[in-house]
């Protein structure tokens, strides 16, 4: 059975940021979803996200019938256990907290039938540690999407320690069905490995705003029109790999090396978001970015990364 039949009914916990974007991709793959968020007005939000994100999804390649129908499949059940209760898969997009984490999948294991996949969006908190109380965490485990995910393609597919092989294949196989590019991670690690690339980049791109070198606005510009560019086509491996010449990453390490070295270790300092630096950050990205709605800057966002994985998607084709 291919895999949305059998992942046919999926429970969404948790419909802020990442939660309605997942909404808007299952429903549009044609799955019936239980949205389970206790927020007041979280169905009239979703059911407008919903709709905000019909454009982008037709772009994407998916089905423009199942787009439509998309909110005759959807409903809202604030009662966990009543709205796991029939679930073949949930997704849960809650708070970022462990202790919430923890309590919520023991009661989701108590309630959800026993072969429901249980996925955690959480951007940095492994399986394990979430799953340390539950009685059977075989089918628990992370599958991190990057915002949004319902159109950027890569979902992290993190294990926990008992984590069964079976469950990794199953949500391998759902998230590559849904058209994603699902990437196992082969270790547990906090961040896992796109957000602990972020975290790394974006600690040199806060100090060098506190320390003056560029602005806010200033600094995006610079990654737009280079390392984004770049990183789109080839990773900093295949990036610097081409850097190094006709030798490749020895001539990269043999002629970069030291100075990627010494720029490391002048990388030493603490940066934090004191007083100091918050303030420069919020006024600088006020000036940025707050003269937008955050859905004008969303749709902005969205055209531009749908442009990309288009003409990316002709090449692919070409290639193959
Ligand atoms: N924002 C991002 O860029 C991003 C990217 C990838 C993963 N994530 C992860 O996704 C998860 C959600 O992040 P977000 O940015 O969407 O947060 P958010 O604050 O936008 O949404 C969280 C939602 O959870 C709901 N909620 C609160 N208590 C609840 C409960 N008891 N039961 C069910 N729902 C409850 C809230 O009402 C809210 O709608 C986090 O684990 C985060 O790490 C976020």
């Amino acid at each position: 059975m291919d895999s949305l039949q059998r992942f046919q009914n999926v429970t969404v916990i948790g419909a802020g940021v990442i939660g309605a974007s997942w909404v808007a991709l299952f429903l549009a793959n044609g799955l019936q979803v239980v949205v389970q968020d206790p927020r007041a007005g979280v169905d009239a939000e979703v059911r407008g996200y919903v709709d905000r994100a019909a454009d982008a999804l037709r772009a994407v390649g998916l089905s423009p019938d199942s787009i439509a129908s998309g909110h005759e499949r959807l409903s809202f059940e604030p009662d966990l256990a009543r709205a796991v209760a029939n679930a073949d898969l949930v997704q849960e997009n809650g708070p970022e907290r462990i202790d919430f984490k923890r309590d919520l999948w023991q009661r989701v294991a108590a309630a959800a039938p026993k072969h429901a996949l249980l996925l955690s969006s959480s951007s940095a908190m492994p399986a394990s540690a979430q799953a340390r109380d539950m009685d059977a965490p075989e089918r628990m485990l992370i599958g991190h999407p990057f915002n949004p995910p319902h159109i950027i393609p890569l979902v992290e597919v993190v294990p926990g320690a008992k984590t069964s092989p079976e469950a990794v294949q199953d949500a391998v196989a759902f998230y590559t069905a849904l058209g994603k590019t699902p990437q196992v991670v082969r270790k547990e690690i906090g961040g896992f490995v796109a957000n602990r690339l972020q975290a790394a980049i974006f600690r040199e791109c806060v100090s060098l705003v506190a320390q003056g070198v560029v602005t806010v606005g200033e600094l995006d510009s610079i990654v737009t029109h280079s390392v984004g560019l770049r990183w789109a086509v080839g990773g900093p491996f295949a990036s610097f790999y081409l850097g190094g010449g006709d030798d490749g990453m020895r001539g990269f390490v043999r002629q970069f090396g030291p100075g990627m070295e010494a720029r490391w270790r002048s990388m030493e300092a603490p940066v934090a978001f004191d007083e100091a630096t918050s303030k420069t950050l919020f006024a600088q990205s006020d000036a940025a970015f707050g003269g937008h709605t955050r859905a004008a800057l969303e749709a902005e966002r969205d055209a531009r990364q749908i442009a990309i994985l288009q003409v990316l998607a002709v090449l692919d084709a070409q290639r193959s």
